[in-house]
């Protein structure tokens, strides 16, 4: 007997739900606890929060805007969309391949609703759950600080099949990056050589251009909103210096006199805050300086960052969150990376690499605290992350890690593992998730009970982090790395936009 089926369309049968025309009214009890540490024992008390959530159902045209558009992401992202959209097909000596969204968790996975009239587990796309922007309808633009158009980027970048590039070539060469601002202090010396598209002026004038660019393409694309992106080369990290740029009135007067500090990512990020325009830092470097997160609040204009979770970090997540809540011990996770293009060329500077090291060392950070059964009060894994150039491999990225764990009565286990990346392939995917699930969240607001207001997500959107290496979360919030955390945080807050209780797990209906 078949155990689950896949249903593509659903209606949700529930006096909670509303279907009006502009919107998805759902009136939710958002179950949780609060507890208190009394007289030598926790005290666990189980609260039970109405809220009514509404999601507005008119999905806009988008547009994204790639930092770093002639790059090795940006040019996959393009082409990927570009060949699903045109049905492209290309030949390989495995045969014909066709285009799909593979590895986009918005695209390609799938929400179990619960169990339907014959006993099977009955599945929707998680892309049907509420209305969604489809990648196929964002248009793309954005910038480069090299001046190949995305054909020619698309072949240096060497990811796509031969014959798939061929048939890009007449799409992509269409497409040409927009000058961009280039500060050779901030990404590798051996970047130079690309630099040949770039503004000049002053700091502020570059970001004022910036600025304009975003209007223009808005309007020359006809577009609702646009959301911005950096997939550029990665920056080293920008001191945070006070009377600089810890506050927006200190970085406002900190561009106007064009202090070196600032970097061509904060500049972007201040840009697109300006514009109303969302802005997702897909590198590692702290381009949300103090002062460009007090903006995007000030403004409440959504910010999402940091560096994408594509290989070896995602498999992290997973892999010591399963060790630590089986109660077995890691001691020692080493992680050695080589890969050959353009960011290995880039990340092989100490400085660069150094702001990648940062964003992959604290992912083991909220798994280990959750449990002093194994772990001391500031006791921690060894952690070291090795990342070398090697041109030959190319995009194809080699991540090998050894995790090494204390066992029951002093043993230990040591697991090995060889994850070859192919990284643009992977990245590109969730480039497009964090594009389409950032431009969804700012259509979902909730109003508690008692309330008339419906309030938005925090403009620090931290629900973006199953797509991030080093989650920005706003002040005061718990980071959480473990992966099948943040996908549950997802699939329940889209299920509550129906009225839908969280997948519990619990299959009484089976058990008894
Ligand atoms: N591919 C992955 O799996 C992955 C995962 C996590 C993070 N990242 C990060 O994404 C970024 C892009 O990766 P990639 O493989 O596409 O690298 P890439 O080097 O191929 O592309 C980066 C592009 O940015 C351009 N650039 C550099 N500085 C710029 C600036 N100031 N303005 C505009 N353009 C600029 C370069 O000319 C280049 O075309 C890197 O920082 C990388 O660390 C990649």
């Amino acid at each position: 007997m078949q155990s689950a089926q896949m249903y593509d369309t659903f209606r949700v049968n529930s006096p909670n739900v509303e279907y009006t025309e502009e919107a998805i009214i759902s009136k939710y009890t958002y179950q949780t606890t609060k507890s208190a540490f009394i007289n030598n024992e926790l005290v666990v008390e189980p609260v039970d929060q109405k809220y009514t959530f509404k999601t507005e159902r008119k999905v806009p045209r988008l547009g994204c805007m790639i930092v770093g558009l002639g790059g090795n992401n940006g040019t996959t992202v393009v082409g990927g969309v570009i060949a699903n959209r045109e049905g492209l097909c290309w030949k390989t000596k495995q045969g014909v391949q066709s285009p799909n969204y593979f590895g986009s968790v918005i695209m390609s996975s799938t929400i179990k609703l619960g169990l339907d009239e014959k006993g099977r587990d009955a599945y929707v796309p998680l892309k049907n759950l509420v209305p969604m922007v489809h990648p196929n309808d964002i248009v793309f633009g954005g910038w480069d600080i090299n001046n190949a158009d995305l054909a020619e980027a698309m072949q240096r970048a060497e990811v796509f099949e031969y014959d798939l590039q061929a048939q890009l070539i007449p799409h992509m060469k269409q497409i040409r990056p927009l000058p961009s601002i280039y500060f050779p202090d901030f990404i590798a010396a051996n970047q130079k050589d690309r630099a040949n598209n770039v503004l000049t002026g002053t700091k502020k004038e570059q970001m004022e251009q910036i600025r304009k660019d975003i209007r223009e393409f808005k309007e020359a694309n006809k577009l609702d909103k646009v959301i911005v992106c950096w997939s550029a080369n990665t920056e080293r990290f920008s001191s945070v210096i006070a009377g600089i740029n810890d506050t927006w009135e200190n970085l406002q007067a900190a561009i106007e006199k064009g202090e070196e500090e600032i970097s061509p990512s904060t500049l972007f990020a201040v840009a697109s805050i300006l514009e109303n325009t969302t802005y997702i830092n897909g590198s590692p470097q702290n381009t949300f300086v103090p002062a460009v997160v007090e903006l995007a609040i000030a403004k409440n204009v959504t910010i999402g960052g940091d560096d994408f979770k594509t290989g070896q970090t995602k498999i992290k997540s997973v892999l010591t969150d399963f060790l630590v809540s089986a109660g077995i011990k890691p001691v020692s996770i080493v992680s050695y990376n080589h890969l050959g293009n353009n960011d290995g060329k880039n990340l092989s500077a100490p400085q660069q690499f150094r702001s990648k090291e940062i964003t992959k060392s604290n992912v083991v950070d909220d798994m280990i605290a959750s449990n002093s059964i194994l772990y001391k009060e500031g006791e921690h894994p060894d952690h070291v992350i090795v990342i070398k150039y090697v041109p030959y491999v190319g995009d194809s990225k080699r991540a090998m890690d050894e995790y090494t764990s204390q066992i029951f009565m002093g043993g230990h286990n040591t697991i090995v593992l060889h994850n070859t990346c192919e990284d643009s392939l992977l990245a590109a995917p969730i480039i497009l998730d964090l594009v389409i699930l950032a431009e969804l969240s700012a259509r979902i607001s909730m109003k508690p009970e008692g309330s008339d207001e419906f309030i938005g997500f925090h403009p620090v959107l931290s629900i973006l982090s199953y797509l991030l290496k080093a989650p920005l979360v706003p002040e005061k919030a718990k980071v959480v790395n473990a992966l099948f955390k943040q996908r549950a945080a997802i699939e329940n807050i889209l299920k509550a936009c129906l009225s839908l209780p969280p997948d519990n797990n619990m299959l009484l209906e089976e058990r008894l």
